[in-house]
């Protein structure tokens, strides 16, 4: 087999929000492609970055008292906190934020602008008055101009599904000061994506690019390439492009190259050598890993990129579909929208690879995590079918045969079987087919089940005569279960290493068809627990007290990729800004003034205000996630809008029975609402 030179990618993650579980499928399919090439014997490397710059990520930084370096710098160590922690194994995890890629930025930058790749062009765009800085499409807000729906983003209708450009909506205001935009004129700067037209078609057709991405493609080559702008207005946070200051390099700009100047502080560090992977004519691989909400970026803009500035361009980009839990997308209010670290706090993380492979195929698809599945296919599987083959086995072999196994090999056909299916397990990998490959190890796992189920060597240890054969077949049962886990390394590489120190030996492509004989195991140590139900509820819960009552009007970091409105469709990430009703939905709502007659902090809480609230003829208790904007103290005495009728929702510090009213554009300034002082406790609001 010839040695590959490998570089792969995951998308780089904002550095402005934690990593969750929609966010770990990519990190988690990439890992187990990676381990699996490295296993087989290849140079593979996997980098990562932060995604560290851009409009949402300055604002963040401002509401949260900080520099943006300072939170990106945190944020960069919460995000390697959970991957590490998942067994992600980048070799190398730095920061858009850095040396490297300004350097590449301003290079690759200049490259295209002598070739005559930059365009100038002036044009009008909403400015924030109050703010002084430009408004991005999602941070301007307002009624759309088809169907009138109030409240809708800058960019499209969640109400009529319209797209428009924010300067069409009525009644705009800016959601970073609230103020009403006024129009303001401004050079930007424009790559000239049309340009590389024919280059791209070629690209795609020669490329191993998945079918679905490829008609992707074809669409967007039907509608026209447009010219990309790349350039942002001063307030921003990001690289000043060479030769105009006060003009920044577009987040999306420097992202992908975020790529590059991973790799090159690693080859910096280690003496790789990095010009053999992105020169043109290199005969390395290069693949990206990413989300389907981010295609348009890397297989038309980014290889475009490339191939003006002289690099070569990824070998294929692999698209993946978007996590949904419990067949929605993810949820804060029903709590499945969770966190990395929530998750972590309750679950074994090699559940969730496990689960994620077992349902991963190569394409775009999205992928449903059925917490109730996820239970009863991992407790199923691992538990009960592969971890099952050794603990029958081991004791037995550890009490009897002072640990030794036997010098022949009972079965050698079936042990055949085995080793045999490695060829077809390793392709179902190498095509990012793991659902398949998985499949077939579990096929596998049931016949060694079956084998130990129908010699019963827990009979046969029982009488003197028939004890050799105990041995043979228990041996048997350990050398089949070393195969398949052999097989699962790259998915379960934490409980590999157990069976490696179970088995004293190391679990390996070169080896793992030569069986174990005469060969002294350790005592078998449980290798996994089952998933307990209580565990997942308990963390369905945890995320529901994430609670964020901003959400409702912050935008997210997600929304900087606003381009071209298919992806925009295609972006699943978050929970939409407004999920529309109808009237009856709005109905069933008992909306009524409140006043606040205790407020007070709640132990182990920190996002948690307790308030105690008068309504005229009773009194509530509401657990309200306002802490960030509030002292308690503050609140005693006023007066805020409650939803009356909410079902009362049992919190880990008690009962919540209903949900009080604030707004704002997120962080600190949260304003409750404080009704005219006309109305009363206990009055309706509608
Ligand atoms: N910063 C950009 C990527 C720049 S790459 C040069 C970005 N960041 S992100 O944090 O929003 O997303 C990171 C990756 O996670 C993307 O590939 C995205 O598609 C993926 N996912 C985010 N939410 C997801 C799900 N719910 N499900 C599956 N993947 C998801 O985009
Ligand atoms: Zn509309």
């Amino acid at each position: 087999m010839t040695q590959r030179k490998i570089l792969i990618t995951s998308a780089l993650p904002y550095a402005n929000g934690p990593i969750h579980l929609g966010h770990m499928l990519e990190y988690i399919q990439t890992d187990i492609w990676s381990r699996f090439q490295k296993a087989r014997g290849h140079q593979c490397y996997y980098v990562c970055a932060d995604d560290a710059h851009g409009t949402p990520i300055m604002l963040k930084a401002q509401q949260l008292g900080m520099s943006p370096e300072q939170m990106i710098a945190q944020t960069s160590q919460e995000h390697q906190a959970d991957f590490a922690e998942f067994l992600i194994g980048f070799d190398n995890y730095h920061s858009t934020h850095s040396e490297e890629n300004r350097q590449f930025a301003s290079d690759i930058y200049t490259k295209l602008d002598q070739g005559g790749y930059i365009k100038r062009k002036t044009i009008s765009q909403l400015f924030d008055p109050e703010k002084q800085m430009f408004l991005p499409d999602r941070f301007v807000k307002g009624d759309c101009p088809k169907c009138g729906a109030l409240d809708q983003n800058g960019d499209s209708c969640d109400s009529c599904g319209a797209t428009y450009s924010p300067t069409e909506l009525k009644n705009p205001r800016s959601v970073v000061s609230g103020a009403t935009p006024v129009l303001k004129d401004s050079e930007h700067y424009f790559f000239d994506l049309p340009a590389f037209e024919q280059m791209l078609k070629d690209w795609t057709r020669s490329g191993s690019l998945q079918d679905e991405m490829a008609n992707k493609l074809q669409e967007w080559f039907t509608e026209g390439l447009q010219q990309w702008d790349i350039s942002r207005d001063a307030p921003y946070f990001g690289f000043e492009i060479p030769g105009a200051p006060g003009k920044f390099f577009y987040v999306w700009l420097d992202a992908p190259i975020g790529y590059l100047a991973s790799f090159k502080n690693y080859c910096d560090k280690t003496g790789v050598n990095f010009d053999q992977f992105w020169q043109k004519d290199s005969d390395a691989e290069i693949y990206h890993f990413i989300g389907k909400d981010i295609i348009y970026f890397h297989s038309l803009f980014w290889p475009a990129m490339l191939d003006g500035a002289g690099y070569r361009k990824p070998t294929s980009v692999y698209a993946h579909g978007f996590v949904t839990v419990n067949g929605a997308k993810m949820s804060k209010s029903r709590g499945t929208f969770i966190k990395a670290r929530t998750y972590l706090e309750h679950l074994n993380p090699e559940y969730l690879r496990y689960y994620f492979a077992s349902k991963l195929t190569s394409n775009i698809t999205d992928l449903d995590l059925n917490l109730e599945d996820f239970a009863q296919k991992v407790n199923a599987d691992l538990v009960g079918k592969v971890v099952n083959i050794a603990s029958r086995c081991a004791s037995f072999i550890s009490k009897k045969f002072d640990g030794t196994l036997t010098a022949d090999i009972a079965e050698p056909a079936l042990l055949a079987e085995f080793t045999a299916a490695g060829e077809t397990i390793a392709e179902s990998f190498e095509k990012r087919e793991f659902a398949r490959a998985i499949r077939e190890i579990m096929a596998l796992a049931d016949k060694a089940n079956q084998y130990i189920d129908a010699k019963a060597p827990w009979v046969l240890a029982k009488n003197e005569a028939t004890l050799t054969e105990a041995h043979l077949v228990c041996s048997m049962g350990i050398n089949l279960f070393r195969v398949l886990m052999h097989y699962l390394k790259p998915v379960l590489p934490a409980m590999a290493k157990e069976v490696e120190l179970f088995l004293n030996d190391e679990l390996s492509w070169s080896t793992y068809q030569t069986a174990l004989t005469n060969h002294s195991i350790n005592v078998f140590k449980p290798l996994m627990q089952r998933v307990e139900m209580t565990k997942v509820e308990a963390m369905v819960e945890g995320s529901k007290d994430n609670l964020q009552p901003t959400a409702a009007v912050a935008p997210k970091a997600a929304e900087t990729k606003a381009a071209p409105a298919a992806i925009v469709a295609a972006d699943g990430a978050i929970e939409p800004i407004g999920e529309t009703i109808t009237i009856d939905d709005f109905a069933k709502l008992d909306l009524r003034v409140a006043r606040i007659i205790n407020a007070e902090h709640v132990e182990g809480a920190d996002k948690l205000v307790k308030l105690q609230l008068d309504l005229g003829n009773e009194q509530r208790q509401v657990f309200a996630g306002i802490k960030s904007a509030y002292q308690p103290e503050q609140l005693i005495g006023r007066l805020t809008v409650m939803v009356a009728n909410l079902a009362p929702r049992k919190m880990r510090f008690g009962m919540s029975e209903g949900m009080v009213m604030a707004a704002g554009p997120g962080g600190s300034d949260i304003f409750l609402l404080t009704p005219d002082d006309g109305s009363t406790p206990g009055m309706r609001v509608k």
